[in-house]
């Protein structure tokens, strides 16, 4: 798969996406918000950021909020949703390997909420780091997430989620594609994930300027266990995913 059929997948699912997903919302996205902690006045960069979900809760807690992704159908979802709710995010579709548009040493952290999943080779991810790596000031935060580890052979068939591997999953195996259909309201997309060791997801980031902080193993709170047990059954006893904190040196 190359990065053109990975960019046009995302022109289609740009939409579908953009529903609030319950994993999304109830496991990932509190455990961005704490990691982060107090993000007021601090310039974010939302790497791969989609309709915008993230830039729309950190701009309300007083973020100053950037996002790029390469979809046009979902920088124009951003934009559509800006224009109801909330100045100061800035948006640009680009591909995130190569944002001359942005300066070197500007944000304070980064966010890239499940989107080097979807990068189909590590040359590809390493020059997204190092891009990273130019516009984040010194000292300066990126949270990255991914599918669990524990988790990674995972086959899924819902009427909501489908997911598969296009191979026979080994865990050694990276960037075996990984088919992920999802239906909401009738509307089906897919799209293809790729599974990477940790060894090849962290790696790549310490050897270009960044040093780990701490990994994060999040759980869905209990209430929302309880309320949308349909998606969230399993997560409590089996992580889905897990966020890696990195810092630039
Ligand atoms: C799984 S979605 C995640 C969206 C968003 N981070 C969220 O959690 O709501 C992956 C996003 O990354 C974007 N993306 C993937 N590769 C990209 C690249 N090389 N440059 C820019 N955007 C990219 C896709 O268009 C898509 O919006």
């Amino acid at each position: 798969m190359h990065n053109m059929e990975n960019k046009k997948q995302w022109e289609k699912a740009a939409k579908t996406y953009s529903t609030p997903h319950i994993r999304k919302k109830f496991i990932r996205t509190p455990a961005f918000l704490k990691a982060f902690g107090n993000v007021k006045n601090k310039k974010i960069l939302d790497l791969g950021c989609g309709d915008g979900y993230y830039c729309r809760i950190l701009a309300k807690k007083k973020a100053k909020m950037t996002g790029v992704d390469f979809s046009s159908a979902s920088i124009k979802l951003a934009k559509k949703e800006k224009e109801k709710h909330i100045e100061g995010i800035h948006y640009f579709q680009s591909d995130i390997a190569k944002m001359p548009f942005l300066k070197d040493n500007y944000f304070d952290y980064a966010i890239a909420d499940m989107v080097f999943v979807t990068i189909p080779t590590q040359k590809k991810y390493i020059q997204v780091i190092q891009e990273v790596h130019r516009v984040l000031k010194n000292g300066g935060t990126v949270i990255i997430s991914k599918g669990h580890p524990a988790n990674f052979n995972r086959v899924e068939k819902s009427k909501f989620y489908k997911l598969n591997y296009a191979r026979e999953p080994s865990y050694f195996d990276s960037l075996t594609p990984q088919h992920v259909q999802i239906t909401i309201n009738g509307d089906s997309v897919k799209w293809t994930n790729y599974h990477r060791t940790l060894e090849d997801f962290v790696n790549p980031w310490l050897k270009n300027g960044f040093m780990m902080e701490k990994i994060i193993e999040p759980q869905p709170t209990h209430g929302a266990l309880k309320k949308f047990n349909q998606y969230l059954k399993g997560t409590e006893k089996i992580p889905f995913f897990i966020l890696i904190k990195l810092k630039k040196k």
